[in-house]
């Protein structure tokens, strides 16, 4: 069987001595059916030529980013989007640094950052460098940007001294590999819906009431979504956020536009994410013109709006529904309560106010689900995004089971 059978590894290799073992990393993915692109960085060609990885991978190695030849074969963001995964290995204490601070100077750091595909690294170097508070910077920010680490492993380095550093051997590598697919393939062929951002509330024809919800969670879980394999279509009010290539995007405004858009495609739904901070309420009145300015107190009427959540699910097959809770106290009775009340498969709640939930980069959730909860610790929205996806993978797979 193969493990791997057309995925496509973008093998990025850096400078350092455990490069000599990707020659057999190359040929244990092409075994397991894989299709490998090798691109090297100029420190990498100091341990071992592109010869080698040209003839193991069956393409030319790519080395350089401002190359006439291979750019016109295919162009480097061409490349960028070919990759069904980018594993880096060894990854180098430099490489690291580079990546995390997103520069794009070489063909290598230009690709990770063009690519959509997961990036995997597998660090390589000496103990005393992987230990450095530097280097753990550098790696705390990449996980916290959704980036895999494979390793490193503990034990004899090539420069004498033992500890944590050495990269991971091919074998463990291609299984580590395998299981990443495995589960970005997790929803492949689940249509997924989710809802993101706030919703604008018409008062009169230059006026709205609205929220502080930057829509940063609902698009996260739209690219956690996409990685898994779904077919996604996004439903998202007014934000400032770049819709995730490849998703289906409905853009509306107010939470009506919002209801009407979700119930047209709930049907086709397999989950339902509803990440979107729907206004309660609307104006009970929508002025026809811009209301004037008088001496006295202004009064609005509102009106409840329907709650889009609790409608979709309360379909008769209702997909697989997950709501968000954003609580100030409580979090834990409130987010239960709402679980039953709305008859949803799961809540992700968290905490707002003194400067958390909205308006930052990131989050921490308390996810539950009829008879099981888990914790999400605070991290950048994107991983905690890609978390709790892998938890609405595993309940909506057990509850088809059944
Ligand atoms: N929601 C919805 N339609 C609405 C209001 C909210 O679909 N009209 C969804 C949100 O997308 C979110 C969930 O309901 O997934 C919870 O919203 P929240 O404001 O926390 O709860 P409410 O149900 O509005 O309850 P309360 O205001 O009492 O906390």
């Amino acid at each position: 069987m193969y493990n791997l059978a057309n995925k496509r590894v973008l093998l990025g290799v850096t400078g350092g001595i455990a490069a000599y073992k990707c020659a057999e990393l190359v040929r244990r993915l092409r075994e397991q059916g894989a299709e490998v692109q090798v691109a090297m960085t100029r420190g990498a060609r100091e341990f071992v030529t592109p010869l080698t990885f040209q003839a193991l991978s069956g393409r030319p190695v790519r080395t350089e980013l401002f190359s006439n030849e291979a750019e016109a074969a295919m162009g480097h963001i061409e490349l960028a989007r070919w990759a069904d995964c980018v594993l880096v290995a060894p990854a180098s204490a430099n490489f690291i640094a580079r990546l995390a601070a997103g520069l794009a100077d070489d063909l290598l750091t230009t690709l990770c950052l063009a690519t959509t595909a997961p990036i995997a690294l597998a660090p390589a170097m000496n103990v005393q460098m992987w230990n450095n508070p530097a280097t753990s910077a550098n790696v705390r920010v990449l996980k916290e940007r959704g980036v895999i680490l494979f390793g490193p492993a503990t034990g004899d380095q090539a420069c004498g001294e033992t500890g944590p550093g050495r990269m991971l051997e091919p074998g463990q590598l291609v299984e580590a590999l395998t299981l990443l697919f495995q589960r970005e393939d997790r929803l492949r062929g689940q249509c997924v819906l989710i809802t993101a951002g706030p919703t604008q509330e018409t008062i009169d024809p230059v006026r709205y009431i609205s929220n502080r919800s930057s829509g940063r969670m609902g698009y996260a879980l739209c690219k956690a979504a996409l990685n898994a394999g779904a077919e996604v279509t996004l439903i998202t009010g007014p934000v400032a956020l770049e819709p995730p290539a490849g998703a289906r995007v409905v853009q509306v405004r107010t939470a009506l536009e919002m209801r009407d858009a979700v119930m047209a495609e709930a049907g086709q739904a397999d989950i339902y994410i509803a990440a979107a901070a729907v206004a309660d309420y609307r104006c009970a009145e929508d002025a026809a013109t811009k209301i004037k300015k008088t001496a006295g107190i202004l009064t609005l009427r509102l009106t409840p709006n329907p709650d889009i959540l609790a409608e979709v699910a309360a379909l008769p097959r209702a997909p697989f529904t997950v709501g968000f809770a954003a609580e100030t106290e409580s979090l834990r009775e409130h987010a239960k309560a709402k679980l039953a009340g709305k008859h949803l498969d799961m809540i992700a709640a968290n905490l707002v106010g003194e400067g958390k939930g909205f308006e930052r980069p990131d989050n921490a959730l308390e996810v539950y689900w009829q008879g099981g909860e888990r914790s999400l610790p605070l991290a950048a929205k994107e991983r905690i995004a890609t978390q709790l996806m892998e938890l609405i993978a595993d309940r909506y797979h057990e509850k088809n089971k059944n």
